[in-house]
């Protein structure tokens, strides 16, 4: 075969563009980020899922040191990220904000600059990948056509596996005049060298007698398809099986039996690479929204982990948002690590983890998920990345009701940059220890149950144990710690 004419650069083709830095350069120049823990919820080891406030090109360095050291260890010994899932900014050029009008991100990048942004950090999750590990990389129209070529140039064309396309609906007002409407996203799914993979199926409910379905003489029902290229062995073998179907002029077409539910079939139907049964964020569940924006259905997510990991994987989302993948690794019995460098989103993931009990379960669609949260850790970069400030002010009275022995917390005045009164308080978080350096969460207190105790919060005087450190969380992610005078 004749060998392809190469570029001064070694490659056939490429995607040319000002400043685009060699990938040794990326990996040279990047220094890890400081990471401080901050809070931790339930009793954390090493090892336990992270959550980090912080730009994540430093933090995603800071994680591959972590691989180096043997920190990112999956259930079955292999060192590394199983399965990456991001969603980035898309090149919108749009500021993002929250339901309550909160900021949450802006996504200004666009261009040549923004592939370059993306490249710099498809470089470092390749190198934190396990060797049969794989990522998903989620965009739209705007860019995925030029991702794509990047990510054959990161990851090679030779580990490109899938290009699925998200089809949710077209429910989206995105019609414009003159052109289809735009109502799918893309996502592109890479290998470093192999990959996991579960096979995924969906159920179709179809009526008993419905066209293509038959019932044989034992009560069976089932539907054929072609012979394919199935050898004379291997039909001989389903013949055994009762599986063969000949047509009345005689060809040979393979049964497939399907399951009973009254006077439905149900037909398993292997999920190819158009999704086109998740509907997108606005038609989730109420519970499940978080009225973070460009949130993600747990669906999605839940199909991506499900297909490319085991139990006990490590799964990480750099560009966490309002949580979805962790929502949706814990929930399946996978480790986890999110990154995000918004106030808002981390706040917003802290919340969603601790009301995640009696959500959906998706191991089993009609029960509700029950198992209690498994602890994970908050790291900021000390480089600071976060306002320390928040503006938050709080008028509080911390008493003791001597008649029931509990402490209790009078949340009389509460006000934030841009907002004040009770509307504004997000949730309260109380640790009964504070140990002087991280907060360990006690006792969590959401905005609903702020309201229905009339801005009360008490607890038993003997969960105290030394200082009560207290924090207040507004509606934008903001937070003010205090150390409360109990006792
Ligand atoms: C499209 S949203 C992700 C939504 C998420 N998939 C979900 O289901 O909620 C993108 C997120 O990336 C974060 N982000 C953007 N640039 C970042 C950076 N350089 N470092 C860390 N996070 C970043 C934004 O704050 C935003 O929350």
């Amino acid at each position: 075969m004749r060998r392809p004419p190469k570029n001064g650069n070694g490659k056939e083709y490429e995607l040319v563009y000002p400043a685009k830095e060699t990938g040794k350069k990326i990996v040279a120049s990047i220094e890890p980020a400081q990471l401080e823990k901050i809070k931790s919820f339930g009793n954390t080891l090493s090892g336990s899922n992270l959550l980090v406030r912080g730009e994540n090109l430093s933090a995603l360095m800071t994680l591959i040191k972590m691989k180096e050291k043997g920190l990112l260890k999956n259930a079955d010994g292999t060192h590394g990220i199983r399965v990456i899932y991001i969603d980035p900014p898309f090149a919108t050029n749009l500021a993002f904000k929250g339901r309550k009008n909160q900021k949450a991100y802006e996504d200004k990048i666009v261009g040549a600059e923004f592939v370059e942004f993306l490249r710099k950090r498809l470089v470092l999750l390749k190198e934190l990948l396990t060797d049969d590990g794989s990522i998903f990389v989620h965009l739209d129209w705007k860019k995925a056509h030029y991702v794509k070529v990047i990510m054959d140039e990161v990851f090679g064309e030779e580990n490109f596996l899938n290009d699925i396309v998200w089809s949710y609906g077209g429910r989206g007002a995105k019609a414009k005049a003159g052109q289809f409407s735009r109502n799918h996203d893309i996502i592109l799914w890479y290998q470093k060298k192999t990959h996991l993979f579960n096979q995924i199926f969906t159920q179709k409910r179809i009526k008993k007698g419905a066209s293509g379905f038959r019932e044989d003489s034992e009560g069976r029902w089932f539907k054929t398809s072609p012979r394919g290229d199935y050898t004379d062995s291997s039909i001989a073998a389903l013949k055994k099986e009762g599986r063969i179907y000949l047509t009345k002029n005689g060809s040979i077409r393979i049964k497939y039996f399907l399951k009973e539910d009254g006077d439905c079939l149900i037909e398993d139907k292997l999920i190819g690479d158009v999704w086109d049964d998740i509907p997108d964020a606005m038609h989730i569940s109420e519970d499940e929204k978080t009225g973070y924006p460009t949130q993600k259905p747990e669906a999605l997510l839940v199909r991506i982990i499900k297909a490319a990991s085991n139990k006990g994987d490590i799964i990480l989302d750099a560009f966490a948002g309002a949580g979805t993948t962790l929502v949706a690794a814990e929930k399946l019995g996978r480790a986890w690590i999110g990154i995000d460098s918004g106030g808002l989103s981390v706040h917003t993931i802290e919340t969603r983890l601790l009301g995640l009990n009696d959500t959906k379960d998706p191991e089993n669609p009609k029960k509700r998920y029950l198992k209690p949260l498994r602890p994970f850790s908050v790291f900021e970069s000390v480089e600071g990345c976060c306002e320390k400030d928040s503006g938050i002010k709080v008028r509080s009275r911390y008493l003791i009701d001597e008649k029931t022995n509990d402490c209790v917390i009078k949340i009389e005045g509460f006000k934030s940059a841009g907002a004040s009164g009770h509307e504004a308080l997000s949730s309260v978080m109380v640790d009964f220890n504070f140990d002087g350096d991280v907060f360990n969460l006690h006792k969590f207190y959401s905005a609903k149950e702020l309201r229905e105790t009339g801005y009360q919060i008490r607890f038993p005087l003997s969960m105290v144990k030394g200082e009560v450190m207290v924090i207040y969380s507004d509606i934008h992610g903001n937070e003010r710690w205090y150390l409360g005078e109990i006792v």
